[in-house]
């Protein structure tokens, strides 16, 4: 969050699971299209926060398995866990505010009397976590008698109920809304607080979001039962806080919208991306459109059409050159060329293109280098590498764009594509 020098425009903190995360789409719509918007439109001056309750384990699994973006701070384990930066760099400011009046020992003793709690993987027992089974009808009454307990052992801490089996024994000062409030004191006292944020959510580990003080709130249409329930009894008045009529990061979407905390319309729900009223040269628009082009014609989705291949001529510098990641280098031209054979290659397949921390920096009056990660999904196998392109507005007008003169490509660690042949661009 440093790479900012002052307040975040937005500030998303979303649950991953069933919010961020659409489970039962295998297209992963929803979320390609927040991807989309976010990239184009936020990921400059925005800050982007992961709040899950899965550990870094299961996060990273999550990552493997979804086209996921990658967040500017991560909130694990229930909001007992907070890191930053690609590094992940982890906040031991607030690992030390967890340790009072906690007792992981105990926690385990006094739960292990009661049978109708099933203990979860190792990977989700963490220092200030510690994670059960239980089904819904048991539920409130282990809770309670727990809490009593706890109470008698002079521990302060909390219990959340969540997805409608999950039971997690935090401490008190732990939660998602406590990682929030916190992080919030954080960025307010270097001056950074930003000047909007949305919380998002879909199960009772989410509630806490919702009662932190000027943050607006979407439950996804998709919420569990028991967020629900929380929000008729404590937060129904609250015009800041919306029920979604769309699922997972489709709802996301609606509440920026709702809102207005920005853009709300994805790159990837405009069909004529040439048709933009565009007010400055955008570097990450221009290239989250490019890759959704690419997408389109190799799935047929793009009218097989001279002009789209003429416009993209006109906008690769004469002399451009292309890298690609295994070494070779090919003019920018024979690479348009090349995608009149592939057209419709990918049709009716499982094939997804998408960018990730799309940065730009402008090195001249005309000239921008723009850094991301371009990722590929093509059946099972996902690939991805790292991406500089050089991009000049010289001669160019706001509505004709920017023009490549150079993309430089290196495969990302262990995401080379297994058919080089078969990636452009
Ligand atoms: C995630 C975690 C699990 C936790 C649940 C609810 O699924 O992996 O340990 O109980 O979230 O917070
Ligand atoms: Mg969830």
């Amino acid at each position: 969050m440093d790479r900012m020098k002052g307040s975040a425009r937005l500030m998303i903190v979303s649950d991953l699971d069933h919010t961020m995360v659409d489970h039962h789409d295998p297209e992963n719509l929803s979320l390609l299209r927040f991807n989309a918007l976010w990239e184009a439109k936020y990921r400059e001056d925005s800050l982007l926060v992961f709040s899950t309750g899965r550990s870094l384990t299961l996060y990273k699994e999550l990552r493997k398995e979804k086209p996921m973006l990658t967040p500017d701070i991560t909130i694990m384990s229930v909001g007992t866990e907070i890191t930053y930066g690609n590094s992940m760099t982890p906040d031991d400011g607030w690992v030390e505010i967890l340790n009072q009046k906690w007792d992981k020992k105990i926690v385990l003793v006094e739960a292990s009397k009661h049978p109708e709690l099933t203990l979860q993987p190792e990977t989700e027992q963490r220092p200030h976590k510690v994670s059960f089974y239980i089904k819904k009808d048991k539920a409130a009454e282990v809770t309670k008698a727990l809490s009593e307990c706890f109470v008698k052992h002079g521990l302060d801490v909390k219990i959340i109920y969540s997805g409608g089996i999950d039971l997690d024994i935090l401490p008190q000062g732990a939660g998602k809304g406590q990682a929030l409030a916190y992080l919030l004191k954080t960025l307010r006292a270097k001056g950074k607080l930003p000047k909007n944020t949305l919380a998002c959510g879909d199960s009772g580990n989410d509630a806490e979001l919702f009662s932190i003080p000027e943050v607006y709130g979407v439950m996804v249409s998709n919420a569990q039962e028991e967020l629900l329930q929380w929000h008729a009894a404590n937060a129904k008045d609250n015009p800041n806080i919306i029920h979604a009529t769309e699922r997972c990061a489709g709802g996301i979407i609606q509440a920026i919208g709702h809102f207005n905390l920005g853009p709300n319309i994805s790159p990837r729900d405009v069909t004529d991306l040439s048709d933009t009223n565009l007010e400055k040269f955008d570097p990450a628009y221009e290239v989250v459109k490019f890759y959704l082009f690419f997408e389109r014609w190799r799935r047929a989705e793009a009218e097989k059409s001279e002009i789209y291949l003429s416009n993209l001529k006109a906008v690769c510098g004469p002399c451009g050159f292309y890298v690609h990641p295994s070494g070779f280098e090919k003019p920018l031209h024979d690479c348009v060329d090349a995608l009149r054979q592939c057209y419709g290659d990918k049709q009716g397949k499982h094939y997804r293109i998408w960018v990730d921390q799309v940065f730009s920096t402008q090195v001249s009056s005309d000239i921008w280098i723009v850094r991301f990660k371009k990722w590929e999904i093509s059946g099972e196998e996902q690939s991805g590498c790292l991406t500089t392109a050089l991009l000049s507005s010289k001669d160019a007008s706001i509505s004709q764009g920017l023009t490549w003169l150079q993309v430089h490509q290196t495969w990302l660690t262990g995401a080379s594509a297994s058919d080089q042949a078969l990636w452009f661009f």
